[in-house]
């Protein structure tokens, strides 16, 4: 029996019951007994500025100790013009520096990408891709999440509605808990 694995989530819309929100909460929810998925706040990261890491902000110093903490990465996202929504980008960016002190730096991540419309975030799963291969973030391949018609995914309790959609996010997390596994962390 392996031990629990602690996985920072990275939630890359603000909007608080927005359908990334809710799939990173049902994914918390299906993920087996040996994951601990919690989600950590990039809400209140004010914009990265080296200046400021002279002497930084309290929430630059909390999120990156809840990342530090963690054995793992997982990234939920929306698409925003075809790339990867701000906020998302500027956690990134806080949590890479200051030089040679990335909280990133050879953590396993998975991303997962949701949307409305028909092609499920592809664009901002790939811009999130290219950010961990220069943070050096070993990162599952298979199987890829671009959750299509995420308007339709969720009951009126914001759960998975359909049993199909629940088996993949299943399959994904085993995937993930594998992965991490075999990376050593
Ligand atoms: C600024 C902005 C840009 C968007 N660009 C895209 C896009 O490129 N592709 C897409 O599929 N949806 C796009 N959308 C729609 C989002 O996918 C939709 O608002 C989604 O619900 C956002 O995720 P959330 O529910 O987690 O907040 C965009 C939305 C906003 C606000």
């Amino acid at each position: 029996m392996s031990e629990g694995k602690r996985v920072a989530v990275m939630v890359g819309s603000l909007r608080r019951d927005g359908y990334s929100s809710l799939l990173a909460r049902a994914l918390a929810a299906l993920a087996p007994a040996s994951l601990t998925l919690d989600i950590v706040s990039i809400r209140d990261l004010p914009l990265y500025d080296a200046d400021l890491d002279d002497d930084p902000p309290e929430a630059y110093t909390l999120f990156r100790d809840a990342v530090r903490a963690a054995d793992a990465v997982l990234f939920v996202t929306p698409e925003y013009n075809r790339s990867i929504p701000a906020p998302l980008k500027n956690a990134i960016d806080v949590g890479s520096r200051p030089y040679g002190q990335s909280v990133f730096s050879r953590k396993p991540a998975a991303v997962v990408s949701q949307s409305p419309g028909a092609m499920g975030g592809f664009g901002a799963n790939h811009a999130v891709r290219q950010s961990l291969v220069f943070l050096n973030m070993p990162t599952l391949q298979q199987p890829e999440i671009y959750l299509a018609h995420s308007d339709a995914l969720f009951d009126e309790d914001g759960a998975i509605a359909e049993e199909k959609t629940r088996q993949f996010l299943t399959q994904f997390l085993h995937a993930f808990e594998a992965w991490i596994a075999r990376t050593g962390a």
